[in-house]
């Protein structure tokens, strides 16, 4: 059986706190799901399948694809098992590859040590078969191998996503403190906003969430977006059926959404930046962009979501004109958000207290290393339902 139709452990990771929302998003895609860890959901599938996850996850970070798994206590023992794959039937000639890994694992104090021998044992093995070095490096744009080493268990993987999925490879424009897209996928996921009703992003920054409500409300696959992965540069790659798949998947995606997204910043540069973002993601005709502050957003009628994304403020005179700000939020959510459900994603739970409206629900996300918390209210109650509830 080809190693491309062979069936294996599929293991997809993600930050802390994805889980619940990516094993949604891999239900969705009709894989059932054989385990769950805290930023990792596990399913059975073939490398074939690796493409499809690799074109349509949103929140996972990487597609690895089990190819061995074996017990190991040692470095020596590590390079002897790693050794005994059949490398050449993986990596091309002229190929390239790099290694990254997750050690934990006593005997080993740093995990590039660990690295080394694995790389080490690609190397001489495929030196044997072919009489040729391979090139390797540490640049994930060819083929791309990780390595789970805990305790005794050793598990061999190929990293078929290559650069991680949050390199979506529309943000050319980043600027400050900007959110990783697979959280802004995740958060908008969140929402539960799939498209109907409106999406309203003050604050918008480089637009990542504007972008990403865009591309979910859209049903657009963000994996369109790139034209490289690991899986590409393995041996055996078919690139017509791969073609295939994105053209179906390109024809599939819906041309119009029945709600608006308003992005806004009180900076020039910052609106600038996202519209371009957005024109690089092929959705700023989606997108409507204007230059004011967070309390001037327009917000239609016809409910929807309203998301801010404010800073979190480091130093102390920061954190003091913050306050103001996220007071100002709740004064935005009371006075002009109502018949929407309102939220604020913060890593500063001390400034969220500012907002002063009732949490409706707060959950746990990482962004990067900082724990944050997306915050939703609801905005329900309030002059404009009443009133419109009396018009009808
Ligand atoms: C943490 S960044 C948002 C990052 C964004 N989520 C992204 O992915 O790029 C906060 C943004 O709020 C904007 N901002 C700060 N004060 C504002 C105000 N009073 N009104 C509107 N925008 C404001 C900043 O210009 C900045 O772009």
């Amino acid at each position: 059986m080809s190693f491309w139709t062979r069936k294996s452990k599929i293991v997809i990771t993600c930050a802390k706190g994805v889980p619940p929302f990516l094993k949604q998003e891999i239900l969705s895609l009709g894989f059932p799901i054989s385990s769950v860890g805290m930023a990792e959901v596990g399913v059975e599938g073939t490398m074939e399948d690796t493409l499809k996850l690799n074109l349509w996850i949103r929140t996972g970070q990487r597609i690895l694809f089990l190819l061995e798994s074996f017990n190991a206590k040692t470095p020596d023992e590590l390079y002897k098992r790693i050794s005994r794959i059949s490398w050449e039937d993986y990596i091309p000639e002229d190929s390239y590859f790099s290694v990254t890994s997750f050690v934990y694992n006593p005997t080993i104090k740093d995990s590039r040590f660990a690295n080394v021998k694995c790389k080490d044992a690609v190397v001489d093995r495929i030196k044997e078969k072919r009489g040729r070095r391979p090139d390797t490096g540490s640049e994930r744009d060819k083929v791309v191998i990780h390595l789970y080493w805990r305790g005794n268990l050793c598990q061999v993987f190929i990293d078929t996503s290559g650069e991680p999925l949050s390199r979506r490879g529309y943000r050319m424009i980043p600027l400050k403190a900007p959110m990783q897209e697979t959280l802004g996928a995740t958060v908008v996921l969140a929402t539960g906003w799939e498209g109907n009703g409106n999406f309203i992003s003050p604050m918008c920054g480089s637009g990542t969430l504007a972008i990403e409500a865009a591309l979910i409300g859209l049903g657009r696959a963000p994996g369109l977006l790139r034209s490289n992965y690991g899986f590409m540069h393995l041996k055996g790659f078919d690139e017509s059926s791969w073609k295939t798949l994105r053209r179906k998947t390109r024809a599939a995606a819906k041309d119009r959404l029945n709600g608006r997204i308003i992005a806004t910043d009180i900076s020039q540069q910052a609106v600038e930046a996202a519209r371009r973002n957005a024109m690089t993601a092929g959705v700023e005709r989606f997108i409507e962009f204007g230059v004011c502050d967070f309390s001037e957003t327009p917000v239609p009628d016809g409910g929807g979501v309203v998301m801010l994304n404010p800073e979190y403020g480091e130093r102390m005179g920061e954190i003091e004109k913050l306050k103001e700000a996220y007071q100002g939020i709740g004064d935005f959510f009371k006075k002009k958000c109502q018949g929407y459900g309102g939220y604020i994603f913060t890593g500063n739970l001390d400034l969220a207290k500012k907002v002063g409206l009732r949490t409706k629900r707060r959950i746990p996300f990482y962004n990067g290393p900082i724990e944050c918390r997306l915050l939703e209210y609801d905005l329900y109650e309030g002059s404009k339902s009443k009133k419109r509830e009396e018009a009808k």
